[in-house]
This record gives C-alpha cells, structure tokens and sequence, in this order.
C-alpha cells in the first residue's frame, strides 16, 4: 500500500466531523492518516476525543495573536511540526489570511452544513429554513482566500420537513457530514480529486 498522507484538523469545538474523520482514518486501508488536532479554543470539547485516541493536540487562541498573520504563523508551525500534507477544517470558526489560505489551496478542505454556493457564512441551516428551501444538506470543498467559495468536492442532500427548526436540520445535515467529509479526504489523498481553480 502506499504512504498514507498526513492529515492535520481544525476545530473550535465540538468536533463530530472531526471525530468521524478519526474514526475512518482507523480503517487500515484508509488512505490518511490523523497526525494531529488543533484548536483555536482551549477548551473545545474535540480536543479530549483527539487526546482519548492518541493523537497529538495543540490549543492556539487566536486572543493571544496581535494580527490575523501572526496567528496564522502559529497555525503553520504546528502544521510543520506535525508534517501535515493535507488540513481539513472541521468547524474551525476563524477566517485565514490570505497569504496562508493561497500557500494551503489545493490540500485544505472544509465542511459546510448547506449546499455551497447556497448560505455561506454563520447560520446556514436558519437561513435555509428563511429561504424555504425544500431541500438542504452539506458541501466538502477546496478552501481558497475567500470565505465558503472554494469548489465544491462533493455534496449530499437532506428534506428540509415541515415544522423543521435550524437545530433539527442542523441533525440531520450532520448526519450526511459525517459521511461526506471522509469519503471527500479519501478522494483527495488517493489523488482522485486535485484542485482545479
Ligand atoms: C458542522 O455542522 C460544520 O459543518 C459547521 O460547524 C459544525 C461543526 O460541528 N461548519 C461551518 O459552519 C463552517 N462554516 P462539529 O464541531 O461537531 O464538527
């Protein structure tokens, strides 16, 4: 087989995707593996999962960086550390300079719960349920220097159902995340899937 490529994710909390993608990466014939997990938040709960499954954490608050570079720096030299080949964001809630974002396009991935170019942002199951869509889901897609632009890897749809609140389809997205977001790494670290532009 060959090497499996190094994986390093983002979190600010909770981290179920994150999680999931620990839990694939257990498959012997995955193609990455979890070299380590960052948070930008001491006390995201994602870090005590990482920790319980043997995998190296890091905490850099953003709060003790004067610029968004210097922070970024900080990021870069866990990557480095680590020896990251690929990042997957995984509810990582901070925006990157563009100078680091450029330097990652093309082995950076993120998870969005709405089907991108739909409702970027914060809040995008609340703005699916604004916009009465009939349908919602998630999108795993390249991360460029802009904010939930990059193209889309790979989606997967839910029903939006009568009576739905955000947090009652945020369930249900979450559902499809957790599969969308390994199988998108999968594609990427067997290279069937490269950045394009
Ligand atoms: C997930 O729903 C993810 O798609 C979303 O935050 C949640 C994190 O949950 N990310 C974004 O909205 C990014 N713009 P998790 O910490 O349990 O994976």
């Amino acid at each position: 087989m060959t090497t499996k490529k190094r994986v390093a994710i983002l979190i600010s909390g909770r981290g179920s995707n994150m999680a999931a993608l620990i839990e694939a990466a257990k498959a012997p014939d995955y193609p990455a593996e979890i070299v380590g997990v960052l948070s930008n938040k001491a006390d995201a709960a994602g870090l005590d999962f990482a920790r319980q499954n043997g995998i190296p954490t890091a905490s850099v608050s953003h709060r003790d960086y004067a610029s968004r570079e210097a922070f970024d720096a900080e990021i870069e030299r866990a990557l480095t550390a680590w020896a990251a080949d690929l990042v997957c964001l995984a509810g990582f809630m901070r925006i990157f300079s563009k100078d680091f974002a450029e330097r990652w396009t093309g082995r950076m991935l993120n998870i969005h719960p709405s089907l991108l170019p739909k409702f970027k942002g914060l809040h995008p199951q609340q703005q699916a349920l604004d916009a009465r869509e009939s349908e919602s889901g998630c999108t795993v897609h390249w991360v460029t220097a802009d904010l939930d632009a990059g193209p889309a890897i790979l989606q997967r749809r839910v029903p939006v159902m009568p009576g739905d609140t955000a947090e009652t389809l945020a369930a249900r997205i979450l559902v499809e995340e957790h599969r969308a977001y390994p199988e998108a790494l999968a594609k990427l670290a067997r290279g069937e899937v490269s950045y394009t532009g």
